[in-house]
């Protein structure tokens, strides 16, 4: 269900090739995140002044803000390879030693979805983020025996929406900690005015702020939502996009004036109308739209968080004012 929504914070195939084209390969042209940039381009510099490989980084923050496009950044900016590996595809020991072997020294490590790395493969990892060697246990029972195999020094960079779900141990062993935040409107404009230059096509400013404001700060969406804006005008015969086509295409799509869908509208719709508005639990709201709880957790909910249309108590979630009057509805009295 999430690969139909226009605002999903999930990657699809056509997102994914968008995302290689339109991604920015160095600090200069990436926009936002200034104070991440600023501390990782020193943190490089330091390194390099060295000569060592850059300390392990964790980046961590809501999906769709860029952690993939700043590991890449971060291997160009040490002139090192980057390899692109996630949690879940490394499914034993052996294959995460079988990575780590072949990396050349003070290449960069990319471990996408970190949090969903298994026990077994997370304590392999541990020894090689500290001391750069694998101890590997090969044979059963009584003939097992502990080998040690040498590394070259590299950096994982780790990418999670969920630090919460990291392990200690494997949280500590990162030197280099970076929250994500979402982006602000005026610099998710710069985004698409930056990526429709690159398509090709002209966006007047009044339009890539529009489409800024229903993206919910996020450059994922903010690329996505400009892709089918392009499609609109293209298909009435305009080669720049202005505010009325942009106006038209969003409505069509259904991404209101906060970038809210029908699925975010179905949450809290439901929340209002069958809860009260709430205190309910993420599991009862998960049932009610027919959604995974997890993709409620981590896709839908942080930008309600965000923008406080909802807000977590300890007996579960409710509907704020706010968001009342975003549906003109009338603010219930307690
Ligand atoms: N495209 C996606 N994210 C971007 C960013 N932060 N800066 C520039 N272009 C982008």
């Amino acid at each position: 269900m999430v690969e139909n929504r226009i605002v999903s914070d999930t990657v699809s195939p056509e997102d994914a090739s968008l995302e290689l084209s339109v991604r920015p390969s160095s600090f200069t042209n990436y926009i936002g995140q200034e104070q991440v940039k600023h501390n990782l381009k020193i943190f490089i510099e330091a390194a390099k002044i060295r000569e060592e490989s850059l300390d392990h980084v964790l980046l961590y923050g809501p999906p769709g803000l860029g952690k993939t496009t700043l590991a890449g950044i971060i291997a160009a900016e040490m002139n090192v390879q980057l390899k692109t590996t996630s949690g879940p595809a490394i499914e034993r020991a052996g294959d995460l030693a079988a990575i780590l072997t072949a990396l050349s020294p003070g290449d960069v490590l990319f471990i996408d979805e970190i949090h969903r790395l298994n026990r077994a493969v997370e304590e392999v990892l541990y020894s090689a983020m500290e001391d750069f060697c694998l101890d590997i246990v090969i044979g059963k029972g009584e003939g097992a025996r502990s080998i040690r195999i040498d590394l070259p020094p590299f950096t994982l960079v780790g990418a999670t929406t969920r630090a919460g779900a990291l392990s200690a141990p494997l949280r500590d062993r990162f030197g280099v900690l970076c929250r994500l935040e979402y982006y602000e409107t005026e610099e998710l404009a710069k985004i698409i005015t930056r990526t429709a230059d690159i398509f090709g096509i002209e966006v007047v400013e009044s339009a890539a702020l529009e489409i800024a404001k229903r993206s919910r700060g996020t450059p994922r969406i903010a690329n996505r939502l400009l892709r089918r804006v392009r499609d609109f005008a293209q298909v009435q015969g305009n080669d720049y996009i202005d505010l009325e086509i942009t106006n038209n295409a969003l409505d069509q799509l259904q991404v209101d004036k906060q970038g809210l869908d029908h699925i975010d509208h179905k949450l809290l719709l439901s929340m209002i109308e069958k809860y009260r508005g709430g205190p309910v639990g993420v599991e009862t709201i998960s049932a009610t739209i027919g959604e995974e709880v997890t993709t409620v957790e981590e896709v839908y909910e942080p930008y309600l968080l965000q923008i406080g249309f909802i807000q977590r108590t300890p007996r579960g979630r409710v509907v704020t004012d706010l968001a009342y009057r975003h549906f003109k509805m009338e603010v219930p009295k307690d």
